[in-house]
């Protein structure tokens, strides 16, 4: 991805140590923060300094390669840092196995996260032919290039069409719990592609209005069936583009997939901190009498799905 005319990616490999965009800071301030060992990535995925699916992927396949010596203890650590998105066991399954095999663990990472860049540009030229003149596309939190590295899943077909002199215009969603929505607005300002940001509870009022013509969302987790689960607000949108005849898909690579779940009720979804409700920019903006529950994921059934935008095509079903 481009910022301010510099070509970046997520997070990257840099002698011995790895390092990543801050997303906790963006879009107010552009810093880097660097991990020397694997207690640091684990920090770094816990905490949200990277985050979405395939970018905690990448992050702790690195993450095994710093705390290669411990293989079976790092593997562990970073499972035990977010329990929802399959990349990260993914990738820490790969990479038990390169270091069981005695590959060079720095460099079976590095494979590892150019895999991943390359299924998500694919999944952009895919989804690309979803997307016609003058359409405007809902997307649900940040799918970009921020969440897989390089590119994105949601965001990569947007990126392609816009590349071929296609206008869209995007609404990007997911002001709650966390704003997400603005790390996409913020990589669209990147790239020049016309945007606006919603709150989350606008999206129907759009739909209605005819303003809406396609939604495009990432995963965290795919069942058998299809199922998946996403950024908490996902499962509305889907259910919202049904009742309005929208086409709906989702945009992820095959790491995405958990192949030992049959369906969607088997995801665990994380319910993260109070603060993220209670909280705005350290401010606090309601009593502490007031309790809170916050899931960070949701469930959508696959009978809400139109389509899988995936690395090898696009496909009505799943499996
Ligand atoms: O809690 P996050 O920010 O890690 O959740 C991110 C999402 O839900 C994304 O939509 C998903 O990981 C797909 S990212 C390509």
């Amino acid at each position: 991805m481009k910022i301010d005319g510099t070509q970046y990616r997520a997070l990257w490999y840099d002698g011995n140590v790895v390092k990543f965009i801050d997303q906790r800071k963006l879009p107010y301030s552009f810093e880097i923060f660097t991990a020397r060992t694997v207690d640091d990535v684990a920090f770094a995925i816990k905490e949200m300094v990277v985050r979405g699916a395939p970018a905690i992927g990448a992050a702790a396949a690195y993450g095994m390669a710093l705390g290669e010596k411990e293989t079976q203890k790092s593997a562990e650590l970073l499972r035990s840092t977010r329990p929802t998105a399959y990349d990260l066991f993914y990738a820490v399954e790969y990479m038990v196995q390169a270091i069981n095999h005695k590959e060079n663990a720095f460099a079976a990472a590095s494979t590892y996260v150019e895999d991943i860049i390359i299924r998500c540009k694919k999944i952009g030229e895919n989804g690309e032919k979803l997307i016609n003149d003058n359409m405007k596309i809902l997307t649900h939190c940040n799918a970009g290039a921020l969440a897989t590295v390089d590119y994105g899943t949601a965001l990569a077909p947007l990126r392609v069409a816009h590349g071929k002199n296609k206008k869209i215009f995007v609404f990007a969603d997911e002001t709650r719990p966390r704003l997400q929505g603005l790390l996409t607005a913020w990589e669209l300002f990147q790239e020049g592609i016309p945007h606006a940001l919603i709150a989350d509870n606008a999206a129907g009022y759009f739909m209605r209005k005819k303003e809406i013509d396609l939604v495009i969302v990432g995963a965290d987790r795919i069942a058998k069936n299809g199922d998946f689960a996403n950024k908490i607000g996902t499962y509305e949108k889907a259910v919202l583009a049904k009742e309005n005849g929208i086409p709906f898909y989702v945009a992820a690579p095959v790491s995405t997939f958990d192949p030992k779940l049959k369906d969607g009720s088997q995801i665990v979804i994380e319910e993260r901190g109070r603060k993220e409700l209670s909280e705005i920019n350290g401010k606090t903006i309601m009593p502490d009498w007031v309790s809170v529950k916050n899931p960070a994921f949701d469930v959508t059934p696959q009978k809400y799905v139109t389509g899988y935008i995936a690395e090898s095509g696009i496909r009505k079903k799943w499996l």
